[in-house]
Order: C-alpha cells, then sequence, then structure tokens
C-alpha cells in the first residue's frame, strides 16, 4: 500500500474549513447538533459537551439525555428532551460522555447510529461498542462516523494499544471500523478509512483534566452538524480545542469548565 501522507494542521487550513454564517444563512442551515451524553450521575459531562457544541458554528443545539433538567437551566438556548427517539430533527450528533453503559445507554447509542446523520462517539460509546455486539451497526453507517479515544478506550475497542506508531494504529482502527479515528493525546492523530492522516500541533498537557475530551467531542459534532467531512471536523475541533487549552492555561492550573469558558473565544482567534 502507499505509504499515507501525514499532514500537520494549520491555521489557515481551519479557516478555510470552518463553515462561516452568511445573509442566506438560518438556524438550519447553519446545522443542529444533537448531545446525547451524561446522566444522572454525570451531569457535568452533558454539560461539557453542549458547552463545546455551543462554541461551534450549529444554528442550534439540541440536549437529549437524562440531565435535561440540569442543562435546562444553565443552557436556555439548548432544546432538551429526554430522549434521542423525541429530539427531533438533528444533522449532525455526539454520543458518549458520561452517558453510562447500562441498557437505557445501550438504547440511546443504538438510536444514535441507526439516525442517517453523521455521529461523533465518545467515552462510554466507546466502552458499548468495545464489547463488539454494535460494531455491525457502525460499519452499516453510511454517513461519517468519528471515534475520539483517548489511550485505554483506543485499546479496549481496537484490541491492541496504540503503542508507539500511533499513526499506524489510528489508521488500523481507522481501516477495522471504518470510521475516522481521532486519538488523543500529546499530538492528536486524526487518521481516515481513505487513509488521510493529520497531526494536531496545538495540543497541551494543560488538556490532561477530567472532562476536557467532552468539550472536543461535543465541538466536533457541531462542526460535522455545519457539514464538514469526518476528518476535517476532528482536525479543526482538535485545533481550536488546543488552542483554547493554551489560552485557558494563561490563567493558571486548568479545568475542563475553564477550556470550555476559553472555547468560543479561541475559535474567534483562530478564524481572525
Ligand atoms: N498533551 C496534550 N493534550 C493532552 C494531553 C497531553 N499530555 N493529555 C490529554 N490531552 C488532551 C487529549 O488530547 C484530549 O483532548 O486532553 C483531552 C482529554 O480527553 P479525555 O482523555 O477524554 O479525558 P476526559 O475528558 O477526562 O474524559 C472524561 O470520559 O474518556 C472518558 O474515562 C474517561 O471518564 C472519563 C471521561
Ligand atoms: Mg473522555
Amino acid at each position: 500500500a502507499v505509504p499515507p501522507v501525514l499532514r500537520v494542521a494549520d491555521r489557515e487550513d481551519i479557516r478555510g474549513w470552518w463553515p462561516v454564517a452568511g445573509r442566506e444563512s438560518d438556524k438550519y442551515t447553519r446545522g443542529v447538533v444533537g448531545v446525547a451524553t451524561g446522566s444522572s450521575t454525570y451531569s457535568g459531562a452533558a454539560v461539557l459537551s453542549v458547552a463545546g457544541a455551543s462554541a461551534g458554528p450549529a444554528g442550534m443545539v439540541r440536549y437529549a439525555g437524562s440531565a435535561a433538567d440540569y442543562v435546562r437551566q444553565r443552557y436556555p438556548s439548548v432544546i432538551v428532551t429526554e430522549s434521542v427517539e423525541r429530539a427531533g430533527r438533528v444533522q449532525a450528533w455526539v454520543c458518549g460522555s458520561g452517558l453510562g453503559t447500562d441498557e437505557r445507554a445501550a438504547g440511546e447509542l443504538r438510536t444514535v447510529l441507526a439516525a442517517p446523520v453523521p455521529v461523533c462517539l465518545d467515552a462510554d460509546a466507546l466502552s458499548l461498542l468495545a464489547d463488539g455486539r454494535m460494531q455491525d451497526l457502525l460499519r452499516e453507517r453510511s454517513a461519517p462516523t468519528v471515534v475520539t479515544p483517548h489511550d485505554r478506550e483506543f485499546t479496549r475497542l481496537a484490541g491492541f494499544p496504540p503503542g508507539g506508531d500511533r499513526v499506524a494504529s489510528a489508521l488500523g482502527l481507522a481501516n477495522q471500523l471504518n470510521v475516522t479515528v481521532l486519538l488523543k493525546g500529546d499530538r492528536t492523530v486524526v487518521a481516515s478509512p481513505d487513509r488521510e492522516v493529520w497531526v494536531n500541533p496545538t495540543g497541551t498537557a494543560a488538556l490532561a483534566s477530567g472532562g476536557t475530551g467532552d468539550v472536543l467531542s461535543g465541538l466536533l459534532a457541531a462542526l460535522l452538524a455545519g457539514g464538514l467531512s469526518g476528518v476535517r471536523a476532528a482536525v479543526a475541533a482538535a485545533y481550536a480545542h488546543g488552542m483554547a487549552g493554551r489560552a485557558a492555561a494563561e490563567g493558571g492550573p486548568v479545568t475542563s469548565t475553564d477550556v470550555a469558558a476559553a472555547l468560543r473565544s479561541s475559535v474567534a482567534a483562530v478564524l481572525a
């Protein structure tokens, strides 16, 4: 096989891809992003992924899940329902952070995977997929699918650890599941089933803080809802998320809430 060309994302790439609202835009053409994350136990994950999604280019954010009341209180602009089934029109989903792995969570994931729209899968969605039973649903999808594992999630999902060659590993999983893989870490790698590979240069160890991944997957889904391909949405989300981590770190030790708060202005700075 031809060795993949490894590209390092730069600001011009992101600026060129990021969907920008124009005079013709309305909230639907800008994209509706659906957030199926969180649970009564992990309501914070719901809020962090909604924050990520809200910093993207989407015209509307819908939240579907059991942290509905918690989200409603914090985000008056978000349209809230208790289940994916009842969410109404959505143009891309993010699913998994803090969702849990019980039967209810599995049912929500199944509904998301059956939707004919782009999907970003993170955290508990990856745990649910790791046992193999739902992987057929992944392969049957024709809309873009992006998975965003950290190393342990990657290992469970792929059946092998990312090891030293993270590019080869990400490509391997992309091929195995027919999805775009965003392998998180010091230098986040994005690999697609058609062997496109990108490395994100903006990461910072300041992001190694609980919940920052939830912000990332929310933003990624908003970019999918805005019409970007799986690869572009993943690369652009990682780039802006890294910039937000750096900006937040200027104020001292970073929490995921700080990263979420910095995201909007970091996006604006990347696009300026
Ligand atoms: N350098 C640069 N970036 C880093 C580094 C590092 N050393 N370490 C972590 N990051 C970035 C990753 O690239 C990613 O964007 O921080 C983010 C961490 O995301 P996650 O690993 O998903 O962490 P978290 O948000 O805490 O996950 C919350 O979801 O994945 C589950 O088990 C996890 O329950 C936990 C929950
Ligand atoms: Mg995570």
